[in-house]
């Protein structure tokens, strides 16, 4: 292979990613107004459309097809599950992987993740990955103009205790610019994955701040056209998760199944 060719793994990538030139040139205008539209003539979704055209990169990649139900083989539901010897208690701190301490407002992200009845889903690994307090996250695909930080991975993961509980400790991450429309920028987030008993089971969502001004602009947020639904993304500024001098706190609860269920993306979400 020549130096110049791309490695397998990430011509495949790119492949699978193509977007029309064109779509970029969108303006936010024109993206909210379809947003509008969209919202206008939908009751009741709770989940995000899959087929949601103001989300521009989606466009080519999102299922067509209904999903097939697979029997999983027995073996999948007994093969490795995590338990609390896989997962050490320190890999919750995200200010602690390096050598010295992040730059940006140190938070700690708390919640309960729940089945839809309200009972604590125990021993489950909830893993995050975020941007920096730059908006830039550690991965060779982000290029936009702003710094990493070399003491943050954006990178955790936990157990959920006996009653459900998890606890983050890391820093709030800024928007960033992405390329679905012009001067596209996303709303801070930090992405959860949910990984259940066995491996036929793993969800991922995406966990937003209070009161970020562009939520109204931003189609992945938006997607989900039930405003409550939208709401539950919603972390919650909850003063009893600071501490004196050390960090401020949000409140998060995950709720897996029922008329309360958390929107969850499918795999191919990036962003
Ligand atoms: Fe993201």
């Amino acid at each position: 292979m020549s130096s110049t060719a791309p490695a397998p793994d990430e011509e495949a990538f790119e492949d699978a990613h193509v977007l029309d030139p064109a779509a970029t040139q969108d303006s936010q205008e024109q993206i909210s107004s379809e947003i509008s539209a969209i919202h206008a003539e939908a009751s009741g979704e709770t989940q995000p459309r899959l087929d949601f055209p103001p989300y521009r990169s989606s466009l080519l990649r999102h299922p067509t097809k209904s999903m097939v139900h697979a029997d999983p083989e027995t073996i999948e539901l007994w093969s490795p599950a995590f338990g609390d010897r896989d997962v050490h208690p320190l890999e919750s701190d995200l200010t602690i992987q390096r050598g010295g301490e992040p730059i940006g407002e140190r938070i700690k992200v708390r919640g309960r993740v729940l089945d839809g009845d309200g009972r604590p889903v125990r021993g489950q690994l909830v893993e995050i990955w975020q941007a920096n307090a730059a908006g830039r996250y550690v991965h060779k695909r982000d290029q936009h103009p702003a710094p990493l930080d070399p003491n943050f991975t954006g990178i955790g993961r936990t157990l959920t205790d006996e009653q459900g509980r998890y606890e983050f400790t890391t820093i709030k991450p800024a928007p960033y610019p992405w390329k679905n429309h012009h001067n596209a920028w996303r709303p801070a987030h930090i992405h959860f994955s949910l990984f259940g008993t066995d491996f036929t089971q793993r969800m991922i969502t995406q966990m937003y701040f209070p009161g970020d001004p562009l939520f109204s602009l931003d189609p992945i947020y938006q997607g989900i056209t039930d405003q409550k639904a939208r709401d539950r993304l919603v972390a919650t500024y909850d003063h009893s998760v600071t501490s004196h001098e050390w960090n401020t706190g949000y409140y998060w609860d995950i709720v897996l199944s029922g008329s309360n269920r958390t929107w969850m993306e499918d795999e191919e979400g990036e962003h």
